[in-house]
């Protein structure tokens, strides 16, 4: 049988997961696709796309530092692409090009199914305002918390990001404050990083004490990445959870917009898991 093809798209590329959880998914649902991995220039996003569609392709992910140039290239954009302003997958089919961004139904089902925190009425704070927060904020107002607090260092970035989701949050019954990464008030159920400040091996960029006895705090980061900011939560008694979970999960909804199958993607975090 032809192998449908499929792609990520990034720069760098060599050490994503995304080929293995994909070729994994397919096994598991009998799908026949091929995933490969494509280091696409930092100049060449655009062309790296228009190749890839010509060699055939059907769908691809867009990882750092494409995610902001998808938008463009599309026929047609999910409201939460939309909303985010960045896209994490694409899908091909004849002269249409769907973008969306997975990211965030990923974290959220990674928090309420695999961790079986229910956001629901809870207090969340998240760490950070640049593409990583913006991509998963609207799924997460989705969830129906009580309150998001979106606390970065630069704070005119965290109220712009707010500002443009005021309505949905509206829609919700969501309250979202903007104050600056030193100044959220009070504690929380979820505390979420979405900031790089791990990989910068700069301390977490919030006291302790907003992390209620037993609250959720999980880092986008997985491995050595996500380290220091999952000590930190042991240390202020909180539950760790680092970002494979939402990193499969981004992927399973990929591949079921793809597919229209829906993969056994907590399955497949297990084995990923045990592998690491
Ligand atoms: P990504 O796409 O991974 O989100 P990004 O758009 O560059 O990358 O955003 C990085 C985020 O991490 C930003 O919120 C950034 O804060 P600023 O907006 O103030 O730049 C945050 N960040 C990076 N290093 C940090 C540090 N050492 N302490 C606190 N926040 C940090």
């Amino acid at each position: 049988m032809k192998s449908d093809l499929y792609c990520l798209l990034g720069n760098p590329v060599e050490h994503s997961k995304s080929p293995w959880i994909h070729t994994r998914f397919a096994e598991l649902t009998h799908q026949a696709l091929h995933y490969e991995r494509r280091l696409v220039p930092l100049d060449g996003f655009a062309a790296a796309v228009g190749a890839f569609r010509a060699a055939g392709g059907r769908g691809c992910n867009i990882t750092v530092p494409f995610k902001f140039e998808a938008a463009p290239l599309a026929t047609g954009l999910s409201e939460r692409a939309a909303l985010a302003q960045a896209c994490n997958v694409l899908r091909f089919e004849g002269d249409s090009v769907l973008a969306d961004n997975t990211d965030g139904i990923g974290l959220a089902r990674d928090i309420t199914v695999n961790a079986g925190v229910d956001l629901a009425g809870r207090d969340i704070l998240l760490l950070g305002a640049g593409g990583a927060a913006a991509g998963v904020l609207g799924p997460l107002i989705a969830c129906g918390p009580r309150r998001i607090v979106v606390a970065n260092r630069t704070q005119a970035k965290a109220a712009q990001l707010i500002g443009r989701h005021a309505s949905w949050a509206e829609q919700h019954g969501v309250s979202l404050e903007a104050p600056d990464a030193g100044g959220a008030r009070g504690t929380f159920d979820a505390v979420l990083n979405a900031t790089a400040s791990s990989l910068a091996g700069a301390p977490v960029p919030v006291r302790g004490s907003v992390l209620k006895p037993g609250a959720l705090a999980c880092d986008f980061m997985y491995g050595p990445g996500a380290d220091g900011f999952l000590r930190w939560a042991r240390e202020h008694g909180g539950v760790p959870r680092d970002g494979l979970g939402m990193l499969v999960e981004q992927a399973a909804e990929a591949f079921a917009l793809w597919r229209g199958v829906r993969p056994p993607s907590a399955q497949v975090l297990t084995e990923l898991r045990a592998l690491m």
